[in-house]
Order: structure tokens, then C-alpha cells, then sequence
């Protein structure tokens, strides 16, 4: 029987690394190993409750205000025994982040075939966002299977000369996420609170983005908010403490604000179905949000994600305070503007990512996602 393991550290991993758990478990001939570094500690854990996975190995590695360094080590030094002893068929990581990275390295060094969900995001620049784009495409050297999301990712794993026969168009698995998240009955306190009003949804935490880029972030959304009563704000902040005391400083009083703990994923996904707008420097809220035609402001100078961009769901609007400003109030008092960005589209999936992805690995046929 082929043995499948899969080490994630991170919520955005957890997120769209779950489902496909949950389908590799299914399988009858797969087995199936789950090994989380916990690079984030509580915010994995909500999510590995809320998915009901329980880990095998769990390398507890985080610690506050970790640097890239304490990472890097943390992975490498716990991940050797857990690979020597379960000696996998194929390793799965998902995405960008540092235990992605770090774990693939690891196989490459005991020459375990790694395969990369989502694979092919690009921006080409190493800095932009950091570290995550070097990691990624460091780890399509090493990576024997690369699941594309998109016909877009698999072009650039292409054109970089991977090859065809080992790249696999699959859509993002977290669109299998929220096959069942976003409920018509549901409610929730800060919802009620918003009312009528316009919820603005926002999340903030790129590494880059840390320090005065946050804060001229941060002071742009404080300006148009004190200009518009009819907006209020849910913010769901990161733990990272760099975030929190940013936003501390520049969002301390004001009324129009909510800022509160991460919230489940099923409340996220339902909170940005309900919003009139999400300003975020996040990567799956780019692939989520243009789902239920919400637009997003991605403060970021650049994206991976130019699906959602060609879509006319995400505009990126970087960190400088007076195009963040301007752009905001453009949505809010330009109607025709909002209306062209406001349309639902789906160009990250259509909910069977993970299922292709077990085909694949259980060699059977299966059949590429095209987008409409
Ligand atoms: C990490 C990933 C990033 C991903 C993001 C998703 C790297 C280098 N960065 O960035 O690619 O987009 O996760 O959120 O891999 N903390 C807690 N509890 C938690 C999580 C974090 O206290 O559950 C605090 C800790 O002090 C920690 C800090 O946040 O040191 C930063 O966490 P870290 O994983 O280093 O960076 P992120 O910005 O979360
Ligand atoms: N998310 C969540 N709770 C929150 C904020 C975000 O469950 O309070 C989810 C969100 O729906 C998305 C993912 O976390 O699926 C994005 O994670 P994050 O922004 O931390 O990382 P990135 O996607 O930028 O790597």
C-alpha cells in the first residue's frame, strides 16, 4: 500500500490541506501519515478541531516572534526522525510558507518524492511576498508532483521547464473547503452589530508588510472610516504580536472598528460572503472572496493570484496610504465602479481539487479542471 504523508504548519495550509486528509483517509489504498510542525500553534489547532484531523506527529515548533532562522531550524531538526522512521512514498506540502519549504528540502536530502499542492504561484520577485515566492519556487525544483491550481500556475511550471507529465491541473483545494462553510441562516454577534451598515472585512499579516508599510495600511482604512459612519469594520486579527501593535497605534478608539481574536474558518468564510468590501494582504482571501463577488483591495504590490485580477475582483492597491485611501472611497461613493468589481466568478475551482489530487496518487484517470 502506498504510504501518503502530509506536513503543514501553518492556518492557510491547515485550511486547504484538511480536505485532502479527509479524502486521502477514504481511499482504501492509500495510507495515510499527517505530520504537523505547528509553525502556528493556535491557529492551526482551530482548524485541525474544526476539520476533526488528528495529527500523528506534531513537531510543537513555534515560538513568539519567531524569525525565519528559528523556523528553518525548528523544521529541519524535527522532521529528520518523523521521515527516517515512516520512510513515506510521497511527502505532501502545500504552498509557500517556511515549513513547506524546509520539509521538502528534508526529502530531497533522504530523496523522498515530494509532491507540492498548489504549485505554480508566481510573482517572480524573491521579495515580494517574503519569503514565500522564493520558497515556492524552490520547492518546484525538488517536487516530483506539482497540482497546479490553474492552467495559469501549470504555464509557469512549464515555461520554467518542469514537465508535462508531472504537472497536474487540479483547481485549489481550498474551494473544497468551502463547499459546505457558507450557510444562508447564519449569524453572529459581530454581524449583529453590523447591522445594515456596510461590513468591511480585514486581515493584515505579510511579513514584508510589517512596520510602516502596516501602519500607512492601517491609516488609510482609519481615514475613510471616520469619513463613513455607514461603514463598520471587522477585523479578526493575526497573532502575530508585530500586527497587533500597529494596529493598536493607529486603530486605539475607534468606534467603527471591531477588531477581534482569528475567527473559526467557517465564521471567516461566512463573514466575507457578507461583506460590501475586504481589504487584506492575504493570499487564500484572494482566492476566496471572488467566490461571492465580494472585491477585494489587496495591499500588496504585487500577486500570485492574477486570476482573481483578470476577473476584475481584486485590484492591488500596495501599501501607500493615499492610493489605499483613495481607492476605498472611490468604492464607497462610486456605484458603477463597485458594480464592475461585484460580480461572482470562480477562477481558483471547482470543489473536487482533492479528489483529483487521490486519483492522481492512487494512479488512477483522471481528468483536468478547466475553468469556464
Ligand atoms: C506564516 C507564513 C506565511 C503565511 C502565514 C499565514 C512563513 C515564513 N510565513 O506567516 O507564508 O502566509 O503564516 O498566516 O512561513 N503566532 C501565535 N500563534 C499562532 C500563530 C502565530 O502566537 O497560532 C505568532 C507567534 O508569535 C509567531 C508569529 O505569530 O512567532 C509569526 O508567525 P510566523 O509563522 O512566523 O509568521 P506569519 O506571519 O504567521
Ligand atoms: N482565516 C480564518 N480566520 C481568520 C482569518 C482568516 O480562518 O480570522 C482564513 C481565511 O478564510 C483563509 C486563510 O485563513 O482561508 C488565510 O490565511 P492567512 O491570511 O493567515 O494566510 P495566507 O492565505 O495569506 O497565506
Amino acid at each position: 500500500m502506498k504510504k501518503i504523508m502530509l506536513v503543514f504548519g501553518t492556518r492557510p495550509e491547515a485550511i486547504k490541506m484538511c480536505p485532502l486528509v479527509n479524502e486521502l483517509k477514504s481511499r482504501q489504498d492509500l495510507q495515510t501519515v499527517v505530520c504537523v510542525t505547528a509553525q502556528h500553534r493556535q491557529m492551526l489547532d482551530r482548524v485541525l478541531e474544526t476539520f476533526h484531523v488528528v495529527p500523528d506527529y506534531d513537531l510543537n515548533i513555534m515560538k513568539n516572534r519567531q524569525t525565519l532562522f528559528d523556523i528553518t531550524t525548528g523544521v529541519l531538526n524535527g522532521i529528520r526522525e518523523v521521515l527516517e522512521k515512516e520512510r513515506p512514498d510521497v511527502v505532501l506540502v502545500h504552498g509557500d510558507t517556511s515549513t513547506t519549504f524546509v520539509t521538502a528540502l528534508s526529502c530531497f536530502y533522504l530523496q523522498i518524492p515530494v509532491g507540492h499542492v498548489e504549485a505554480g504561484l508566481r510573482t517572480y520577485d524573491i521579495y515580494s511576498p517574503y519569503p514565500e515566492e522564493f520558497n515556492r519556487e524552490a520547492v518546484s525544483i525538488i517536487s516530483k508532483y506539482n497540482f497546479a491550481p490553474t492552467p495559469r500556475a501549470a504555464e509557469n511550471l512549464l515555461r520554467e521547464g518542469r514537465r508535462a507529465e508531472n504537472i497536474y491541473i487540479t483547481g485549489n483545494t481550498v474551494i473544497d473547503a468551502m463547499q459546505h462553510t457558507v450557510r444562508e441562516d447564519y449569524t453572529h454577534p459581530e454581524l449583529e452589530w453590523v447591522g445594515k451598515d456596510k461590513l468591511i472585512f480585514i486581515t493584515a499579516h505579510r511579513r514584508e508588510n510589517l512596520g510602516e508599510p502596516m501602519r500607512r495600511m492601517f491609516r488609510a482604512i482609519r481615514r475613510v472610516l471616520d469619513e463613513h459612519p455607514e461603514c463598520k469594520a471587522v477585523y479578526p486579527i493575526h497573532m502575530n504580536p508585530a500586527v497587533r501593535q500597529v494596529a493598536e497605534e493607529v486603530f486605539g478608539y475607534c468606534k467603527q472598528m471591531h477588531i477581534i481574536e482569528p475567527i473559526d474558518v467557517f465564521d471567516c468564510h461566512n463573514f466575507e460572503a457578507r461583506s460590501f468590501l475586504c481589504l487584506t494582504d492575504s493570499g487564500g482571501i484572494q482566492e476566496e472572496c471572488p467566490s461571492y463577488g465580494v472585491p477585494v483591495l489587496v495591499m500588496r504590490d504585487t500577486t500570485e493570484r492574477p486570476e482573481g485580477i483578470d476577473a476584475g475582483t481584486l485590484k492591488l492597491v500596495g501599501t501607500n496610504e493615499e492610493k489605499i485611501y483613495k481607492t476605498f472611497k472611490l468604492l464607497l461613493e462610486n456605484k458603477d465602479v463597485y458594480d464592475r468589481m461585484s460580480h461572482a466568478c470562480n477562477p481558483y475551482g471547482d470543489g473536487n481539487a482533492s479528489k483529483r489530487i487521490a486519483d492522481i496518487l492512487e494512479g488512477k484517470e483522471f481528468s483536468a479542471w478547466q475553468p469556464a
